[in-house]
């Protein structure tokens, strides 16, 4: 199953910028180039940050988006987004009983499931997962308790050891981590959005993640420090194999990169 994963788009309203980008032209390059090279993807993932304040204006231009793409796309939820703002203007996205904007799909064989959570604290930078998104989440893993998940969600669940996210990761993470690590099926990968940064590694001792870099603004690396620099790296997204052997996650970062070489095929050994 390939996927395409896009995070952190901070679309605004016509004509406006963060720090001097057009996130509405950032996103559409990228959407291009998966037209071009990844047609054959079967979802397009969001991890959240779709809008940078949430205005209706900006999830308008989201939807006009993807109507160009080639695939459906599942929309996530992040700190900068507005919940019922978003389910106006995408009025068919899928839910749980509270409104959460939050489901699973089905991926064949022991590709297992998709889970794609809702971790969106209205006021809060950081993430949250109550008891209403937990009881949800209780009742998809009992679906198919032998069955591995692949997570989406926006927020890191547990400190990634960057200072500046420190105090806006996922907060009380330890429910939902212990849900996870005790699913039989296991975990195969957590895919997030937020850190702004290309990341992966693994959290609470056991759960592997991947983090997107984010389609507009990027953050100079400086673990130590609290404030962060941003600056502007190419637009960017990752694609995704999942099959029932592996998973593996490319990022695409260099769409107006100049060829200068071209290489032959080396049959080994
Ligand atoms: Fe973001």
């Amino acid at each position: 199953m390939k996927l395409v994963h896009i995070t952190d788009i901070h679309l605004l309203p016509p004509g406006q910028t963060i720090h001097g980008l057009d996130p509405a032209a950032r996103l559409n390059a990228v959407i291009d180039d998966v037209i071009a090279r990844h047609a054959d993807a079967e979802l397009a993932v969001f991890t959240g940050d779709l809008t940078d304040r949430g205005e209706p204006e900006a999830y308008d231009i989201l939807r006009g988006a993807l109507q160009r793409l080639p695939m459906p796309a599942q929309l996530l939820l992040g700190n900068h987004d507005h919940r019922e703002r978003f389910r106006a203007a995408f009025p068919d996205a899928e839910t749980d009983d509270n409104g959460f904007v939050q489901t699973m799909r089905a991926a064949p064989g022991r590709v297992g499931r998709l889970l794609f959570l809702d971790t969106l604290e209205a006021g809060w930078s950081g993430g949250s997962y109550c008891e209403k998104r937990l009881a949800w989440l209780d009742r998809m893993l009992s679906q198919a308790p032998d069955l591995p998940v692949t997570v989406f969600m926006h927020h890191p669940p547990g400190d990634t050891g960057v200072a500046h996210f420190e105090c806006i990761n996922l907060h009380e993470p330890a429910p939902l981590v212990a849900r996870l690590q005790a699913h039989p099926g296991g975990v195969r990968m957590i895919f997030i959005g937020h850190v702004h940064l290309p990341m992966a590694g693994v959290l609470a001792g056991t759960l592997p993640f991947v983090a997107g870099r984010g389609c507009t603004h990027h953050m100079v690396l400086d673990a130590t420090a609290r404030d962060c620099l941003w600056v502007a790296g190419g637009p960017n997204y990752s694609v995704i194999t999942l099959a029932e052997d592996r998973v593996v996650s490319i990022a695409v970062d260099m769409l107006d990169a100049p060829l200068v070489g071209k290489g032959a095929y080396p049959p080994g050994p």
